[in-house]
């Protein structure tokens, strides 16, 4: 993938600092003229890349030649980021110095010792320098070289075409290869006929979305030939749409599929040929369909005026359209009647290839293929098209030992999946921005099924400098971008969202996945280490870009292949591993890394060799138990962007440096119970987006982050957390930390000291200061002291405020008013042990308001969870108001005191979960066909009522 590869790099070229470092300036400006060159020469280079893509698939020199181009680029990349970090470095420099003027405590410094550190830069600029023009000089031979091949300049989009050949579709269709979809062909052919009433409007468009192979077409075949739809319209067209999509191209083909002896259709003025096309329609019920649209162009689109044309035709006219991309639906303002294609089931799948690899050879069946071919169906992952594709290579294959050499080989490897499979993925791709090519290709580094967080993935891309823009936008939201992009052309799928709706993670479908894999084969790769397998793995003299380890035994990490091709290596990732340490050469064998995930292995300690990875952007050393420190050297990563150190235990500090990580922009420290506090210098990190935990110092501490120091970290987004409040000082800090002026945070939890039995002075005060800004959407308290709920006076005013937790509040006798916000959803309270009764101020309104409160109470709340409340007796209502109208689910667990609950539940029609758990009084009261008030609560469809 040389293409995005050098479009980016030719970003970087154009924006390098020539001016920036003082002392340097001189050194390196004779490299500005190398610079120069080496972009000229890569512009020329890019100029035939596109030919040159295509000619390596056949054309081994061809292959080589890119390969070192590639390589080159690579390297070149490394040197813009080595003389990038030492600008860094220098700022970071500069600032210390400032900073420890400032505080008069400069020490003396060894002349010698500070002359020595200049030559030593002196020396590496002009290191820097040498290498820039030794990968000139390289550059200039490959470039040189590229007249050798003869390549084609590249012209604009649309050539791609020409290396796959497009199939076209007709509307023919071969009946017995349909199986499953019956309920996508029902709601297809009611649409069609206009079955229901609400289909209003005079036509309709309804577009098939689904990703290539899904059978889109086939299902569109199958209605477009049925019977009633064939009597049903007067005129019928099948238009087989190429990529670009060509107006005047479209109304021809229409034409012709109308009236083969129409005159008008040689005119090439789109005017003449759509007005040609209503004469044909016009009063007539008319169906179009639109096979393979791509175009998200809406002026293209409009262009062809058939909503003009299908508005002349009878009522009831239909514009059917397939297409991979959802955007195309959009574009068309057709989402509402849109059908998504998604997998086959097993046994579809089954029946789809059993028909088509036993045509005519049943009997085979029972002989032994028949158990092979089920093997070979789970290959198929629901495509139809493998199943096809599978089953009409296994038909020809006449002996078991072929059919069983098909299911051992690896499906990229099957020549006619290449082919037939790849080939539509091949065109989605061939769709995508170069820079959304290089993200889709990274996720060739996660093992098959694997899920991908969204987050996560785009903190991955980022370090690897895969969302560069021009503009000033913001790199997560250009990885969002992408991430939608890819999504919608389905290269994402088996969505997991939040209860707004957002995408949170998502899968590759495997098909997708293999194709990556295929796509991205030399550069990523993935290794599972087999126990007693030392053998070093030669992957085939490539250079390995992104190396994925998994199951790794105990021990020192060893890598399954040689260094030398590692050394270029810029993803490391182990799964599923338990190495113990990571010797300090191997650390110094990949001084290219840009992304090191360690996470979830048993390390003791993290070599200070790890300060020399300058190029590092993202490292997850989350869940390493035995972690008790890191090195000093991690301060000197200038470019590190994301830590990861959830849930290292017993981490007992930081290093004190940490405000020399001026780019880091996420520290995950949730869970890391051992730190006693947080170092300083972190109130001072400008770039700081996530500190996803703030750990209190216990005492004094001179080098303690203090919780006040967050009033100067507006920058702060999306979520916090605060371990360990309740010191004396902690009121007047978190007033200074001015929580209400953090409008990105959505999510805030505290939690405070234990230290139960008496209860501690001040949380009062500290809670009255905790008020957040109202966008916050969750909160969760957590042992906190209060005795009554006056200092939480603020929650009222949180409207945005979708989901709550309180636990272990020991000494509040009363619930915080709820009632009255708008858009709260869930609610979880825990261990109020001094609750007796939950009234009118759990509503949120007085008592002497009771009388003329109007409105809903509770509007959204959807689940509802006491647990734990030993002392709760009563749960009182008002009967005249409405209440949770919405509340689907309620649990209650482990309150043994509590006598009935209130009878405005047992109205709410959308209560369908009741759980009723370890509640004596309760479940005698409500036992199953004996309770007292067992038909109260009868209607409730999912109901537990259990003892234990
Ligand atoms: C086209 O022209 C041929 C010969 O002139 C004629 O037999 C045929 O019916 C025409 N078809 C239509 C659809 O007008
Ligand atoms: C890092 O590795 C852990 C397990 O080893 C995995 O759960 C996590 O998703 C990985 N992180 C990324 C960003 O790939
Ligand atoms: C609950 O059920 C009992 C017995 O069926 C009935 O007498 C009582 O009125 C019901 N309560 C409500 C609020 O419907
Ligand atoms: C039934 O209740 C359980 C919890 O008690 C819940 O996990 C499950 O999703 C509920 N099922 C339905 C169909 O609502």
């Amino acid at each position: 993938m040389a293409e995005a590869l050098i479009s980016v790099l030719l970003e970087q070229l154009a924006s390098v600092v020539f001016e920036h470092t003082r002392q340097a300036v001189t050194l390196v400006l004779n490299a500005k003229e190398d610079v120069h060159s080496f972009s000229s020469n890569l512009k020329a280079i890019q100029a035939v890349l596109e030919d040159a893509e295509k000619k390596q698939v056949t054309e081994a020199r061809v292959r080589d030649w890119l390969q070192n181009l590639k390589d080159v680029s690579y390297e070149m990349d490394d040197v813009l980021d080595e003389w990038n970090t030492e600008i860094l470095k220098q700022q970071v420099e500069e600032g210390e110095n400032a900073f420890v003027t400032k505080k008069k405590v400069r020490f003396p410094t060894p002349a010698n010792c500070f002359c020595f550190g200049q030559v030593n830069k002196a020396i590496h600029h002009h290191n820097i320098a040498r290498s820039i023009k030794k990968l000139n000089e390289k550059l200039t031979v490959i470039a040189a070289e590229k007249e050798k091949y003869d390549f084609h300049l590249s012209t604009i989009r649309g050539t791609d075409e020409q290396l796959i050949q497009r199939q076209k579709t007709s509307s023919l269709v071969d009946i017995s290869t349909i199986f499953g979809r019956e309920e996508e062909k029902e709601f297809l052919l009611s649409k069609l006929l206009r079955e229901s009433n609400q289909d209003g409007g005079r036509f309709l468009v309804i577009p098939i979305v689904g990703m290539g192979g899904m059978g889109k077409t086939t299902l569109t075949q199958l209605a477009y030939n049925n019977e009633k739809v064939t009597a049903h319209f007067q005129k019928k067209v099948w238009v087989c749409i190429s990529d670009p999509f060509d107006e005047i191209k479209i109304a021809k083909a229409i034409i012709e599929s109308l009236d083969k002896n129409e005159t008008q259709r040689s005119s090439n003025e789109l005017e003449t040929l759509l007005s040609c096309i209503k004469t044909h329609v016009e009063k007539k019920k008319f169906l179009l369909v639109l096979d393979d649209v791509w175009t998200e162009d809406k002026t293209k689109w409009e262009s062809l005026k058939l909503s003009v044309i299908l508005q002349s035709c009878e009522e009831g006219s239909t514009i059917l359209v397939t297409t991979r991309k959802e955007g195309v639906a959009e574009m068309m303002r057709a989402t509402s009647s849109m059908i998504h294609l998604d997998k086959l089931s097993y046994g579809d799948c089954l029946a789809l290839f059993n028909s088509i690899a036993f045509f005519d050879r049943e009997e085979d069946k029972a002989n032994g293929f028949g158990a092979i071919g089920e093997e070979i169906v789970k290959k198929c992952k629901g495509l139809p098209l493998v199943a096809k594709t599978l089953g009409s290579l296994v038909w020809h294959k006449k002996t078991r030992e072929e059919w069983q050499q098909v299911l051992n080989s690896k499906i990229w490897e099957i020549e006619e999946v290449e082919e037939q499979v790849f080939r539509p993925l091949l065109l989605s791709y061939y769709d995508l921005a170069p820079a959304v090519k290089r993200c889709l290709l990274y996720c060739a580094t996660f093992p098959k099924d694997y899920e991908l967080r969204k987050h996560k993935l785009i903190d991955l891309w980022m370090s690897q400098d895969y969302l560069n823009s021009k503009g000033k936008k913001e790199k997560r939201r250009i990885g969002q971008n992408y991430f939608e992009s890819l999504s919608m052309r389905s290269f994402f799928q088996d969505f997991d969202k939040d209860c707004k709706g957002n995408i949170i993670a998502c899968k590759m479908h495997d098909i997708v996945h293999d194709f990556v894999r295929f796509l991205a084969q030399k550069e990523c790769i993935i290794i599972e280490a087999v126990q007693g397998n030392n053998k070093k793995m030669e992957p085939s003299g490539n250079k390995v870009c992104h190396l994925t380890l998994t199951s790794l035994p105990e021990g020192p990490l060893s890598f399954p292949i040689s260094f030398d091709n590692c050394k270029s290596m810029r993803t490391l990732t182990l799964l599923g591993s338990s190495i113990t340490n990571i010797s300090p050469s191997s650390i110094m064998q990949m001084k290219c890394l840009r992304t090191l995930n360690l996470s979830g292995n048993s390390l003791h300690e993290v070599p200070k060799e790890i300060g020399e990875l300058t190029h590092l952007r993202y490292m997850d050393l989350s869940d390493n138990r035995n972690l008790k420190e890191l090195p000093d050297a991690v301060c000197d990563l200038y470019n590190l962007q994301t830590l990861v150190l959830v849930g290292c235990q017993y981490l007992q500090k930081l290093p004190k440096a940490m405000g020399k990580l001026i780019n880091l922009k996420h520290l995950y420290v949730t869970g890391c119970y051992g730190l006693r506090y947080l170092p300083k210098g972190i109130g001072s990190l400008k770039s700081l987006q996530v500190l996803d935990c703030f750990y209190v110092c216990e005492g004094d501490d001179d080098e303690a982050l203090k919780l006040g120091y967050l009033g100067i970290m507006d920058q702060l987004q999306v979520s916090l957390r605060i371990e360990r409040l309740g010191g004396k000082d902690d009121a007047s800090e978190i007033e200074k930390a001015q929580l209400g002026n953090k409008e990105h945070l959505s999510e805030l939890a505290v939690r405070f000291e234990m230290q139960s039995l008496e209860q501690r002075k001040g949380d009062d005060e500290i809670v009255k200061a905790l008020q957040p800004h109202q966008n916050l959407e969750s909160l969760w308290i957590g042992f906190c002291q209060i005795g009554t709920t006056e200092s939480l006076y603020w929650i009222k005013s949180l409207h945005n405020l979708r989901r709550v937790y309180l636990c272990n509040w020991q000494f509040c006798q009363l619930l915080p008013p709820f009632g009255k916000l708008p858009l709260l959803e869930i609610l979880d309270i825990f261990r109020m042990g001094k609750v007796k009764k939950v009234g009118v101020e759990f509503l949120g309104i007085e008592e002497e308001e009771e009388e003329q409160v109007s409105g809903i109470l509770f509007p959204k709340l959807k689940r509802l969870s006491f647990w734990d409340m030993a002392n709760w007796e009563e749960w009182t209502f008002l009967s005249e108001i409405t209440i949770m109208p919405r509340l689907s689910e309620l649990h209650i667990r482990s309150c043994p005191k509590l006598k009935a609950l209130p009878d405005f539940l047992y109205k709410i029609p959308a209560l369908s979960t009741l759980k009723i758990v370890a509640c004596p009084i309760l479940g005698g009261e409500y036992e199953k066909g004996m309770g007292k008030e067992w038909h109260n609560i009868s209607h409730i469809p999912n109901l537990t009522i259990q003892s234990e």
